[in-house]
């Protein structure tokens, strides 16, 4: 699998503090059933990082795991929060994108409003990026308008949910969202926002499962990452699954919710 989402460079943000426990999160992702991680380190205010800083880690963290019997690779990428995006140079915004392909990983807002996210996600497009939005279904602004979500699904975004979100680790209102926006086809990736190998851990293939989308799970961790990291002009067949056997399908959100299937 690709772990298109993950905190693993060491000393940067909120994720391990030594390249000792940058390894250790790494065999926890292997153990998992991952291959590849893209480095997503915060690009925010709290945590000033850049391009340079972080193709440096990277470069740092893929020499050390050499070393060892890991059998992990690192990908450079970024987690740029929104405000912050808005604020940095074309050629900084084009080294931050997801494994060196067109994209960018923007953080929702964790605010009941988005002000601004449309404006934004038009600026980076017409600058030639895509838009992964990160964790949607953590976002309260998305959960109180959901349509604004599938609205910028339709423009073109797309989405990368937490692995976790899906068994409940962020409650019970995150995982019936991120059930609901499966059902409606408007996820296009799941990561495992990873901080460290236990509580914030590794690993998207038994989250998958626990929800009853193991038949999603190679297009979710394999096929979409790819072609986002290659730059693809079109991402592969979405697999149809049958939700009505879905584990939790009686309590989904989708049930109660406004939205219809994007496609
Ligand atoms: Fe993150």
């Amino acid at each position: 699998m690709i772990d298109l989402h993950c905190h693993i460079l060491a000393g940067i943000d909120d994720g391990p503090e030594t390249m000792e426990g940058s390894l250790a999160l790494a065999r926890a992702a292997a153990a998992a059933g991952t291959r590849t991680i893209v480095a997503t380190p915060h690009v925010s205010w709290r945590y000033g990082n850049d391009s340079a800083t972080i193709a440096r880690l990277v470069a740092q963290t893929n020499a050390a795991f050499a070393d060892t019997d890991v059998g992990v690779t690192v990908l450079a990428g970024a987690e740029i929060a929104m405000s912050r995006a808005a604020d940095l140079a074309a050629t900084e915004l084009a080294a931050l994108t997801l494994g060196g392909g067109p994209w960018l990983l923007i953080e929702c807002p964790f605010t009941s409003v988005a002000i601004g996210l449309d404006e934004l996600i038009l600026e980076l497009e017409e600058a030639g990026h895509g838009v992964v939005l990160a964790h949607p279904e953590r976002s309260p602004a998305f959960q109180r308008d959901p349509q604004m979500l599938e609205s910028l699904v339709r423009g073109g975004v797309l989405t990368s949910i937490t692995a976790g979100s899906l068994v409940g680790r962020f409650g019970g209102t995150v995982r019936r969202f991120a059930l609901g926006l499966m059902e409606a086809e408007l996820v296009h990736n799941v990561a495992s926002d990873a901080h460290d190998p236990e509580q914030r851990r590794p690993g998207m293939a038994d989250e998958l499962r626990e929800a009853g989308l193991e038949g999603m799970t190679e297009w979710l961790t394999e096929g979409v990452p790819a072609a986002i990291i290659a730059g693809e002009d079109s991402l592969p067949p979405r697999p149809r699954i049958d939700f009505a056997k879905v584990a939790a399908r009686r309590d989904s959100w989708w049930r109660h919710g406004p939205l219809r299937r994007a496609s």
